[in-house]
Formats: structure tokens, C-alpha cells, sequence
């Protein structure tokens, strides 16, 4: 934490009798300057060389311990996986305050929006909640809505709902959870706007309470923050720079989950594979992490997601060993195009992604990998396009998220004149899908006949009757059995491939597997 972050933090806590008369009531009715943090994304770009520490003495003062008693808290999240691993540290922490659970909007007495950045449709999703929810205000005044997230490290957002969008009470960034029952506590209490959002990354706080979604499987993260600037994303900007949490740390949390039964554990960064580039007074990476981590007495262990240019050997040699290291790597290219990713700053050609997508699938046996395309950047032809179809079809995916590329305010690529209409954007991207449907198809056809390892997740969503869980590989299958078998391992004999799941039957003699 800064000079200026730590001052802040003193002053908030308990605004004297001064800082109350002192602080004018602002524009929009925010009243005390000292919780009134607005976020600057020039500000987030720079990369300074002070030292993180890590902290583990986070605690929450004992007035604040009580203040959720009889009252219920609901927290929505939106977006990747980091986001749901943060809203699990606000759900312990809520938890921890004294408030309940609710799954019900109409029995909630904070509700908070853990909102995602990375496309304009993410954006307005969450402001059409925000709408939705100003009746339940207007109906409940003692209600709090909190927006946090990515979209709050964004000014523009900030200034938005401070136009628009009044009945928020709180909002508050993705550096400063560990501050939530201060600015909660503001919030309920002053009755008027808090807004606490830091524009550089904190400290690591190590011992944030936690309440976890499943019992079977975990996010653990390993590094917060990419210093990858790609010039699309907004990534960069709203969650810091890389910070990799100390080797002991991770490791720990890993035992725990062991301990508590967890089935399957997935290492979360931003640029995963950046893991440990931070540490200045040792040489060890996301490969040695994980060479320690396997030796953990856990069925599975996943990590997302990674950047081919911190894709190293000693990554590759220790996936290959295999074990509870799953098969399956997403290794997204953005585009097949060389001059394309030349625009996107992705820092490798076309030619150097093939050769190691190649070199995981030779050096890992039955490796899957699957991928993330952008379509439709600035001014990208038919032809650069092409070589994304092309692309597709060599690495023969066997699957891919796609989107249409969506300007950043405050990214590079955002002030490129774009010569691409929407309507040709959406086309290449009905034909990227269909192209990807038609490999994924292909390749669960390979598995029919074929016996898979199933971890066992739960009713199926569309037939209670059907049991659904995923193959090391992460596809889906369904199946017939019994609710005992939720939470284990078992095999399953593939009968009928789809193109997005496949269908099967448990086998108990398993001699072949996939
Ligand atoms: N527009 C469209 N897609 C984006 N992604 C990141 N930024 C953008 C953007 N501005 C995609 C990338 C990334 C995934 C998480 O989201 O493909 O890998
Ligand atoms: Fe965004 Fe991923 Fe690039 Fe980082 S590596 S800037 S998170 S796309």
C-alpha cells in the first residue's frame, strides 16, 4: 500500500468531527472527500517498481462483526473466473459481518454487482441490473447496492452512475476488497454514495475470509493483475499490475482443499503463466509451482489462462508428466493472422503459436486445446480473416470461445479507425462458429466407444434424472446413475457424441481410459 492509500485508509475508517465539517457535501450529494476515490485508468497504466507485500493480519473490527446481523446479502457476479473467486472472498467477509445468504433480489439487504469490463455488452448488462434494481430501492430505501469489479476501476462507469444511476450506494474497485466492511459500514450509516476505488494495485492480503461456492471443485489464485497490454483489453488497467503470491501461500491453500475433499482445483491469473516473473530474489515459475502442486494428494489440477509467450519449457516438461495434471490447455491466439496480432501486441506470429501448440501436443500425451479468438479488430480484411479460419482448422481446436471485438475506452486499439462494419463482424463470426462446431463435433466423435475418467458435478440442468460431470479434457458428459456417485470419479463408456457434450454409459472394469 502507498503513503497516499494508507492515509486514506486511516481517515476512512473514522472520519473525525473535522473531516465531517470539512468535507463539503459534493456534486451528486457524495459527502466525505476521504471515501470519495475516483479511479484514473492513466493513472492504473503505470508500472512502478515498489515492492508488494503480503499481508496476513486482515481482521474486521468487532462493531462492524455484528452489523449484518438479521440482514441478507446477495452478491451477482459477472464475467471470468477471477471474478468469481473475489466474489467468494465478499460472500466470506459478508458472512463474517454477521449477514445471511439469499439467492431472492426481493429479500436482500445489500446486493452487490461484481461486474466485468472486458466487452461493452459485459457493460451493459450490468447496467441494465443496476435499472432494474432502482424500484426495489425506491420500495426498500434501507437497501445498499454496490457496484465492484472491473467496470468500477473504469472512470467513465464511475461518472455514469454518478449521473444516472443515484440509489447506488457503494462502489468500490478490485484492489480494495479487503475494505469492504469499512466502506459497507459508511455506506449503511452516512446514507450517501461511497465510492472507494484505487487506481493502483494494493498489497497481496493473504488471509481474507473465504466462502466457497462448491465443495468439489476451487479457484485458487496464483498472481493477480497482467502486464501484457494488449492493445484491446482493458485487463491491464483494471486489475494491476502482476503480483504472484508467495510459493508457501498457494500451497497451503491447495493442502486445504485436499484436506477438505475438493476434487479438482484451478490455478486463476489473469496471465497464469506469468506466475513468479515478479519474484526479484528467486528464479521459480508457474512449471516448479506446479511440480510441487501435483505431488498434492488432489485428483485434478487445471490452470487458466495462459499467454503463448510465457509459455515455457519447464511448463511443458512438468504437464507432461501428467498424474492429477489434467491434459487440457487453453491457449488462446486472438487471431491467426500475423499482422493482426502484430496490432494486438501479442508479441508472437502465426508461425511461432503453431510451433508450440505443436510442441505440447507431441511433448503431452492426449493433450486438448482449446482457444479464445477475437474477430472483426480494427480494419481486419477477408484475408487476415481467413487465416484464422485456416488456423482453426490445422490446430483442430476442440473448442474455442469467439467474440466480436469491442472497444476499450482508454485502450490503444480503442482510438484505431476501424474500417470493418458490424454486420461483417457479425458474419465472420457466424462462420468462425460454424467452422468450430463442425471440429468440435469431430473431435467428440473420436470418443465414441471410447472410456472417460467423469468427475461427477451434479444433476444434469436440462434432466434431473441424468447425471453430468467432465472429462479430464473439460467436456461435458451425461449419463445415466445413481445421486450417490455426485462428488466421485468414475468412467464412462462414450455411446453418442454431440457437438457440445457428449452422452454415455458408467462402466465399472476400466481398463482403457481417456
Ligand atoms: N473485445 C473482444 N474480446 C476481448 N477479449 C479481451 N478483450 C476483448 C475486447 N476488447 C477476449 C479475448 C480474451 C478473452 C478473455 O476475452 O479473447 O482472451
Ligand atoms: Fe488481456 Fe490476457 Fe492480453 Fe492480459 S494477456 S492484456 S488479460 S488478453
Amino acid at each position: 500500500m502507498n503513503e497516499q492509500q494508507k492515509k486514506q485508509m486511516t481517515i476512512n475508517l473514522e472520519p473525525s468531527s473535522a473531516d465531517k465539517k470539512s468535507g463539503q457535501k459534493k456534486d451528486y450529494g457524495v459527502y466525505f472527500q476521504t471515501t470519495f476515490t475516483q479511479p484514473s485508468l492513466k493513472e492504473a497504466k503505470r508500472r512502478g517498481k515498489e515492492d508488494v507485500q503480503v499481508h496476513y493480519d486482515f481482521d474486521i473490527p468487532e462493531d462492524m462483526r455484528g452489523l449484518g446481523k438479521g440482514r441478507k446479502f446477495l452478491v451477482r457476479t459477472y464475467g471470468c473466473q477471477m471474478n468469481e473467486h473475489d466474489s467468494e472472498n465478499m460472500a466470506g467477509i459478508l458472512l463474517d459481518m454477521g449477514f445471511e445468504p439469499t439467492t431472492q433480489t426481493e429479500e436482500a439487504d445489500v446486493i452487490l454487482l461484481n461486474t466485468c469490463a472486458i466487452r461493452e455488452n459485459a457493460e451493459n448488462k450490468v447496467f441494465g441490473e443496476i435499472g432494474h434494481l432502482k424500484p426495489l430501492k425506491t420500495e426498500k430505501p434501507g437497501l445498499i447496492i454496490g457496484v465492484c469489479g472491473c467496470m468500477s476501476q473504469e472512470e467513465s462507469v464511475v461518472n455514469k452512475i454518478l449521473k444516472k444511476h443515484q440509489h447506488v450506494d457503494l462502489i468500490f474497485g478490485t484492489h480494495n476488497i479487503h475494505r469492504l466492511p469499512f466502506l459497507l459500514k459508511d455506506a449503511i450509516f452516512n446514507k450517501e454514495m461511497v465510492i472507494e476505488v484505487w487506481s493502483k494495485e494494493g498489497d497481496i492480503i493473504e488471509n481474507m475470509p473465504r466462502a466457497r461456492r462448491g465443495q468439489l471443485q476451487g479457484w485458487v489464485n496464483i498472481m493477480y493483475g497482467c502486464d501484457k497490454f494488449c492493445t484491446y483489453c482493458i485487463v491491464p488497467y483494471t486489475r494491476g499490475k502482476e503480483r504472484s503470491r508467495l510459493p508457501e501461500d498457494i500451497i497451503a491453500e491447495v493442502r486445504d482443499l485436499a484436506r477438505l475433499g475438493y476434487k479438482e482445483i484451478t490455478l486463476l491469473g489473469q496471465n497464469v503463466n506469468a506466475y513468479g516473473k515478479d519474484f526479484d530474489d528467486m528464479n521459480y515459475g508457474l512449471g516448479d509451482l506446479m511440480d510441487e502442486i501435483r505431488k498434492i494428494d488432489i485428483p485434478r489440477i487445471r490452470f487458466t489462462t495462459s499467454h503463448p509467450r510465457d509459455f515455457d519449457d519447464r511448463l511443458i516438461e512438468v504437464l507432461a508428466k501428467g498424474g492429477n495434471l489434467v491434459e487440457h490447455i487453453h491457449l488462446p491466439v486472438q487471431s491467426g493472422n500475423t499482422e493482426i496480432l502484430k496490432l494486438m501486441a501479442r508479441k508472437y506470429t502465426r508461425e511461432q503459436y503453431i510451433e508450440l501448440a505443436n510442441k505440447i501436443k507431441e511433448k503431452i500425451p492426449n493433450s486438448t486445446l482449446t482457444t479464445d479468438i477475437i474477430v472483426g479488430f480494427p480494419n481486419e480484411t477477408e484475408e487476415q480473416f481467413a487465416d484464422t479460419l485456416s488456423l482453426m482448422k490445422e490446430m483442430e481446436f476442440d473448442s474455442a470461445y469467439t467474440y466480436i471485438y469491442s472497444p476499450r475506452e482508454g485502450t490503444p486499439a480503442a482510438g484505431m479507425e476501424d474500417n470493418v462494419p458490424l454486420e461483417v463482424k457479425r458474419d465472420r463470426l457466424q462462420r468462425l462458429n460454424d467452422v468450430i462446431n463442425e471440429l468440435s463435433a469431430l473431435k467428440n466423435k473420436q470418443l465414441e466407444g471410447k472410456i472417460v475418467e467423469v468427475l461427477v458435478e451434479g444433476e444434469s440442468k436440462k434432466n434431473p434424472e441424468i447425471l453430468s460431470g467432465r472429462t479430464r479434457t473439460n467436456k461435458m458428459v451425461n449419463f445415466a446413475g445413481d445421486k450417490s456417485i455426485i462428488g466421485e470419479i468414475v468412467y464412462v463408456k462414450i455411446i453418442e457424441a454431440k457437438t457440445w457434450s457428449l452422452n454415455g454409459q458408467v462402466v465399472e472394469n476400466v481398463e482403457v481410459k481417456v
